[in-house]
């Protein structure tokens, strides 16, 4: 059996803010092509986790690895020239651009790319922005009007049609079907197994198990600031879930994960 190594492996990361605790210790795996929901109670640290391996923060400790290399990312942008594309659970939209704006920011499209003197492709920015919020199923009717007219989920689709749209080596959602109708929950899921044809990895916050079930390979338990477990999806069922989340079951209760055949 041929062991694979990790897209991104992270051991003893910690923040604390003053005295408290967010995180702890915490580790985790994630494999090539794998999808893997993080799960856990309100305030059990999975924002800030999500935070710090995306250069929003710093830790306190620990260490962070892509393709088996070290890495510190000074700011999100420099996650994103990595190919880590975030959707955030509070939303990192610039309020008062409109949709492309929103889309492109940061790697505008231009026609003639001449340093200051570059013109940008307006209409080609309208034309794809246009197509990856499409995947997203959600309606908005007037594409050149800023962003601080629309709902929180109309927010939420242009975050995870952009995310969708550009991410190469890593995807991570921060709950991102929380704000979002029954029809468009369900085209965000297909576009998440889209990503899982394409053999993009993904890390998914959700406090919908229904959901987790469904989609991921592996599931994660954070509880009150470290990283408890992980268990494979189809090894486990939603009560063991909920019971480790909980408290009323132990890791150490739990069966051996056995043994991978492929
Ligand atoms: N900027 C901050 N300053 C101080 N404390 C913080 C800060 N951010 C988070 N915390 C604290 O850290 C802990 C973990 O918060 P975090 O947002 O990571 O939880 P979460 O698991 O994402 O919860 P939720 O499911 O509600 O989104 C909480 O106790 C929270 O109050
Ligand atoms: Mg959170």
């Amino acid at each position: 059996m041929t062991s694979l190594q990790p897209v991104l492996h992270i051991s003893g990361l910690t923040k604390h803010y003053g005295g408290v605790e967010a995180l702890t210790d915490a580790g985790f795996s994630l494999l090539p092509g794998e999808h893997a929901a993080i799960v856990g109670d309100n305030g059990a640290g999975k924002s800030t986790f999500v935070r710090l391996i995306t250069g929003v923060e710093q830790p306190n400790a620990g260490d962070i690895r892509l393709d088996g290399n070290k890495v510190s990312f000074a700011s999100p942008l420099d996650a994103r020239e990595q190919g880590i594309e975030t959707v955030y659970q509070t939303l990192a939209l610039a309020e008062d651009l409109d949709v492309p704006a929103n889309i492109f920011l940061g790697r505008e499209l231009t026609r003639f790319n001449l340093g200051p003197l570059s013109i940008l492709n307006h209409k080609a920015m309208r034309e794809k922005s246009a197509e990856m919020l499409a995947t997203t199923g959600v309606k908005i009717q007037d594409m050149s009007e800023s962003l601080r007219g629309m709902s929180g989920g109309q927010r939420q689709c242009v975050a995870i049609a952009r995310a969708a749209g550009f991410a190469k080596n890593l995807i991570i959602l921060d709950e991102p079907t929380a704000a979002l109708g029954v029809a468009e929950t369900a085209r965000v899921e297909q576009i998440i197994k889209g990503l899982k044809a394409k053999g993009i990895p993904l890390i998914i916050i959700s406090h919908n198990l229904r959901q987790v079930f469904e989609l991921v390979d592996r599931i994660w338990v954070f509880r009150q600031g470290r990283i408890i477990c992980s268990r494979l999806t189809r090894q486990t069922h939603p009560e063991e879930i909920v019971g480790l989340i909980t408290g009323a079951i132990h890791p150490s209760q739990l069966p051996a994960e056995e043994a991978l055949t492929c």
